[in-house]
């Protein structure tokens, strides 16, 4: 066997072959099956860009109304899975929620019948329905309320954030989650993505793929980080403080939440379109400080790290929108979840059409022959 050079985290070794997205990290492009981000995010909507994604093309009219359909009639969770989530504790995070919430769907659809299009479109369909419907319910439940039944009259962003609130939103409001959805659905070979496929190797189902995927997107180094973003700038508290915090962290090369990418070396695409929604929020529902914080921080990050490639990356702008909207810190990372499981499904499907089971190898670099020492003479 050919032996190879170990690199940290793989950096830049590939890990499949994948037509589902592409990253030009030097130029800052993101392409979802050949389309650029900038245009579905005018242009599409997440459950189409969903379609788009996990299908490998556009759907006709009629494809969409029928797709759209099927989510919209399967948003409700079964009652036994509202009864587990009131059992979770209030004070644990709702990844951890969603992360049990959607392994659990594997006790309800335990059939595995990986190779049939109607099941893979069942999970696909059940999925995207109803992980937002569990983010929605576990806020509610926390706070001691009962969680909100899903609205029929509401498309998929409008319906999630009339879960959360009990109020129609705002269509500016709504437009704009959804673009946020768009923009977070896929990444090519992320770290919870790679997580989904080497789970989807085994042939286990998808719940199982999706429910391993949420675990991993929960750390601080991916999804997590715009949860640290708002902490970050709730720190900073104003635009004269930022340049002494950022030469502080830079003095003990802490690394600034929010920026730098393994990918881009350039601004995050994502991130000019997230602070372009963040300005047309603010105008319309007035200005907030921490979205002049947020410019500043750019600028001055810029001429101390721009030399080193450090851009800001999609957490940075995507943790403002969030919060203009009135959504809970914690819920940021679920939120991502409920993109990103669009990335997730697509990879799992092309996993499983040219599958290999995932068993890299590894570099031994510890002891041999060493003799067993009994317990009293340790
Ligand atoms: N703040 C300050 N310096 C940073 C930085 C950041 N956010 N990101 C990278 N750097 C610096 C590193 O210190 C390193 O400097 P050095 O060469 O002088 O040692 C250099 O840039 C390369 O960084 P490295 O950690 O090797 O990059 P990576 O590709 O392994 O890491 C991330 C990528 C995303 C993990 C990293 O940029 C990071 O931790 N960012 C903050 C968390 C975040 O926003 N995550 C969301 C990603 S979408």
């Amino acid at each position: 066997m050919m032996v190879c050079e170990y690199k940290p985290g793989l950096e830049g070794i590939p890990a499949a072959e994948s037509s589902i997205s592409n990253v030009d990290g030097q130029k800052g492009i993101l392409e979802y099956r050949g389309i650029r981000i900038e245009e579905l995010a005018e242009k599409s909507t997440f459950l189409e860009t969903a379609y788009l994604l996990i299908w490998g093309q556009l759907p006709t009219s009629e494809e969409l109304k029928e797709f759209e359909h099927e989510v919209r009639h399967h948003r409700r969770i079964k009652y036994r899975i509202r009864d587990m989530m009131k059992c979770f504790p209030e004070s644990g995070h709702p990844m951890d929620a969603l992360q049990a919430s959607a392994a659990a769907l594997g006790l309800f659809y335990s059939r595995r019948d990986l190779h049939n299009p109607v099941y893979i479109r069942d999970a696909v369909v059940r999925l995207l329905a109803t992980i937002p419907t569990m983010v929605a319910a576990f806020q509610l439940m926390r706070k001691g309320n009962d969680p909100v039944r899903p609205c029929d009259d509401l498309d998929y962003s409008a319906n999630f954030l009339y879960m959360l609130s009990e109020k129609e939103p705002d269509p500016l409001a709504s437009r704009i989650f959804d673009v946020c959805l768009i923009l977070h659905a896929e990444h090519t070979m992320n770290a919870s993505t790679f997580s989904a496929r080497v789970t989807a190797s085994t042939l286990t189902d998808p719940y199982a793929v999706v429910a391993s995927a949420v675990g991993t997107l929960g750390g601080p180094l991916h999804g997590g980080a715009n949860e640290e973003v708002i902490q970050m700038l709730e720190e900073i508290g104003s635009v004269a403080k930022v340049r002494p915090y950022l030469e502080d962290c830079l003095q003990r090369k802490a690394k600034i939440m929010g920026f730098g990418h393994r990918v881009y070396k350039v601004k995050d695409p994502r991130a000019t379109i997230l602070q372009d929604l963040a300005q047309q929020l603010f105008a319309k529902f007035g200005s907030d400080k921490y979205y002049d914080i947020a410019v500043e921080m750019e600028r001055v990050v810029e001429e101390k790290l721009g030399h080193k490639g450090i851009y800001p990356n999609v957490d940075f702008y995507s943790g403002l929108v969030y919060a203009k909207l009135g959504i809970p810190t914690d819920l940021f990372t679920p939120i991502f979840a409920i993109a990103r499981v669009a990335g997730w499904l697509a990879h799992w499907k092309e996993q499983l059409a040219e599958n290999r089971i995932f068993r890299p190898t590894q570099v031994y670099n510890g002891q041999h022959e060493i003799a067993y020492t009994a317990i009293e003479e340790r």
